[in-house]
């Protein structure tokens, strides 16, 4: 066992390293920051330098108080509370994340000053205020900096197993902000480039950190190290997958073709994918050692996260190198609002089978497939048989999902009012029918590791915990979710608020989100299939939805009388030769609203009365069950009261 000073000792050599590395990976690169040409403004050579490593120092203390913050959690099995080195991992990650904090405030300083081309010293307040007010990027990395802070905050004063949950899902909330900057905020398909950074970014940090974790880990001789690999073994390869195809999406649209590759952005790239190759050969080598010889997995371990950290210093520098693409690849003002170039006038064909670089969607259907057949598989290995209705319900929905966000409806909901509308209705009233049917929590809490002694929370106890936790309460509740439901139209059409979202690509990744969500929790709620922590009697249910029918309706009629043009100067921005009346686009909106929100009602109606069927006759079932066990012991007593009270009214009735 490694003492603690030893291992503080291997971690600053290391971070010396990893910055020599960096100063050599800039230069070779030829990102060496210079001297602007005369006349114009120079903010410094000290800004120059301070951005890659007030990056790379907020990359990596980021990955690594999630690292220690999942092995606390998830990775090392304990009860509710932690315990031993669970705790220490605690510790350890709070102070991560105040160096990461640190730096990811540093890091937006330099970008201020680089920004206004001035000295760090000679910043003004007004401008880092600006900063963000202006720029996406500056909202970015000040959301990374104050979800660093929390994390860092919360995780001091708090050893509760949900509590440090919640802590991982801030510290990743603030890697999407992250996800929001840099090239991908620029880049042609904006909202492929964005959600690829995202995913790529959380698949780096879980998989780099939980190695950096498990090290410390074992450098400690810890006992628990076995069950700590075998449940991190899983996410790894998962990691693997996901660094692996979404690095290659954003290398797709930042490089934009082979020529791109001789370029030094090509370079960087080519060199990351041979460290990702490396780090698969590494995996699969420690996987067979462990398997096979039970060696050391600290030696392998350290060579390991040594070629990731590399790989991340040639991330950051990417990060600095013009792409080849180019900045300014959208020219056009619909170009600019909508991330990509304006599709042609909308045909059957075209609204059918188009296809729209979507990122949100892809990932959604994505991930929504690949975590449901990895399911099956584990539920078809333990011989346990999985209704086929819901594997069918599940994909018909992620179907929907595909079609409304890349598919062709996905290619015309930024650029028509209506067609937007369509791909809404897609997205929250007909395809989170298919997906409650689909049961993902019941095939989750079957497939998911459980606890392998009792009391010890693991990745199945945790999400039973997320379930009916007072936070999933709230939210089933029917009143909140028909309110989410319905409450939705009317706050983001009746305000500017759809306005402001559909000129951000991270307000219609939002809403695209919120829309699939909202109506999620409203049909699980009317007709989950899935353990709730509210079940409400068929009849309720059925009065919650009739009184929502209203609400939507009027909100239709309402949409299509108002003599308001919602987002007119988004949709006059855009231009579009094509349907060019703009009231009778949304007329047409409102109408399709009207329509189609009441058919998937109809259908939940009459998912209700199938429920209610079958919950009665499993009811009868189960009577008759109970009636042959015991001889029917519950009518022999019901006739015997019947008896007694014969008996007792002939007593008192006068002879
Ligand atoms: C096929 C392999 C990979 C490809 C094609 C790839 C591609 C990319 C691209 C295009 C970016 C965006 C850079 C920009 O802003 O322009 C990126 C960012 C990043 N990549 Fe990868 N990547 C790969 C593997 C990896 C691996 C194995 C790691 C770590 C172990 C990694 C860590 C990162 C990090 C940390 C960033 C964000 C850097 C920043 O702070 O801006 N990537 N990657």
């Amino acid at each position: 066992m490694r003492s603690p000073a030893r291992t503080t000792a291997l971690a600053s050599a290391g971070l010396a390293a990893t910055l020599v590395a960096l100063v050599a990976v800039v230069v070779l690169s030829g990102a060496t920051p210079k001297a602007p040409p005369p006349g114009l403004p120079d903010p410094g050579r000290v800004v120059g330098w301070a951005l890659p490593v007030s990056r790379l120092i907020s990359d990596l203390f980021a990955t690594v108080t999630v690292g220690f913050l999942l092995v606390a959690v998830v990775l090392l099995p304990s009860g509710s509370r932690l315990e031993g080195l669970a705790v220490q991992a605690v510790r350890l990650a709070s102070k991560a994340a105040w160096i990461w904090a640190i730096a990811a405030l540093v890091h937006y300083w330099a970008n201020v000053a680089d920004l206004y081309a001035r000295p760090m010293s000679g910043v003004e307040i007004g401008q880092l205020v600006d900063f963000a007010w202006l720029f996406s990027t500056g909202r970015g990395l000040l959301l990374q900096a104050l979800a660093a802070i929390i994390v860092a905050a919360w995780s001091q004063w708090t050893f509760s197993v949900r509590q440090l949950a919640v802590c991982i899902v801030v510290a990743l909330g603030g890697l999407i902000a992250l996800g929001m900057t840099g090239h991908s905020a620029s880049a042609g398909s904006h909202m492929l480039a964005t959600a690829g950074l995202v995913l790529h970014l959380i698949g780096v940090v879980l998989w780099v950190g939980g190695l950096i974790a498990l090290a410390w880990v074992a450098l400690r001789g810890s006992k628990r190290l076995p069950d700590a690999l075998s449940r991190y073994s899983t996410l790894a390869a998962w990691c693997f997958a996901i660094v692996a195809v979404s690095g290659i999406v954003v290398a797709i649209v930042n490089v934009g073709s082979l020529g791109g590759l001789q370029e030094p952005y090509g370079f960087l790239i080519v060199a990351k994918a041979l460290g990702l190759i490396g780090l698969g050969v590494f995996g699969v080598l420690q996987r067979r050692r462990i398997r096979e010889q039970g060696g050391s997995f600290v030696r392998l371990a350290l060579v390991e996260v040594a070629l990731m950290v590399l790989t991340v210093v040639v991330a950051v520098v990417l990060g600095r190198t013009p792409t080849p693409v180019g900045e300014d690849v959208l020219t056009t003002r619909a170009e600019l609002l909508l991330g990509r170039p304006l599709p042609p006038e909308p045909t059957w064909g075209r609204a059918l089978i188009g296809f729209a670089p979507d990122g949100v969607g892809l990932a959604i259907v994505a991930l929504g497939a690949a975590l449901y057949l990895t399911g099956l598989r584990v539920l078809r290995r333990r011989g346990i048989d999985w209704p086929i209705g819901r594997t069918i319900s599940w994909f018909v929905g992620l179907a929907i999902v595909a079609w409304s966000t890349f598919g062709g409806l996905g290619v015309y909901a930024g650029v028509a009012f209506s067609l937007h509308m369509v791909s809404h209705m897609m997205l929250s009233m007909v395809a989170p029918i298919f997906l409650v049917l689909g049961a993902p929590m019941t095939l989750a809490l079957r497939t998911l590791p459980g606890p392998r002694r009792p009391g010890e929370h693991a990745p199945r106890s945790l999400l039973r915990d997320a379930l009916h936790s007072p936070l999933s309460k709230f939210y089933t509740h029917p009143v909140i979710a028909a309110v989410i439901f319905v409450g939705t139209l009317y706050g983001v059409y009746f305000t500017s608020l759809f306005e402001v979202l559909m000129r951000t690509h991270s307000g219609h990744a939002f809403m695209e989100i919120h829309f699939l969500f909202s109506g999620f929790l409203f049909y699980y709620v009317m007709i989950g299939v899935d353990p709730s922590p509210r079940r409400l009697g068929p009849l309720a249910r059925f009065g919650v939805l009739m009184l929502s029918v209203p609400f939507h309706a009027f909100f239709s009629v309402a949409l299509m009388s108002s003599s308001t043009i919602v987002a007119k100067s988004y949709y006059e921005g855009l231009d579009r030769p094509y349907l060019t009346d703009l009231a009778h686009d949304q007329y047409l909106g409102g109408g399709i609203a009207w329509a189609m929100g009441e058919v998937p009602l109809l259908l939940v109606v009459a998912a209700m009365f199938v429920q209610w069927f079958r919950s009665d006759a499993r009811e009868a079932a189960r009577t008759d069950r109970a009636a042959d066990r015991d001889d029917d012991a519950e009518l022999e007593q019901y006739n015997a009261y019947l008896a007694r009270l014969r008996q007792h009214d002939a007593a008192r009735s006068p002879k």
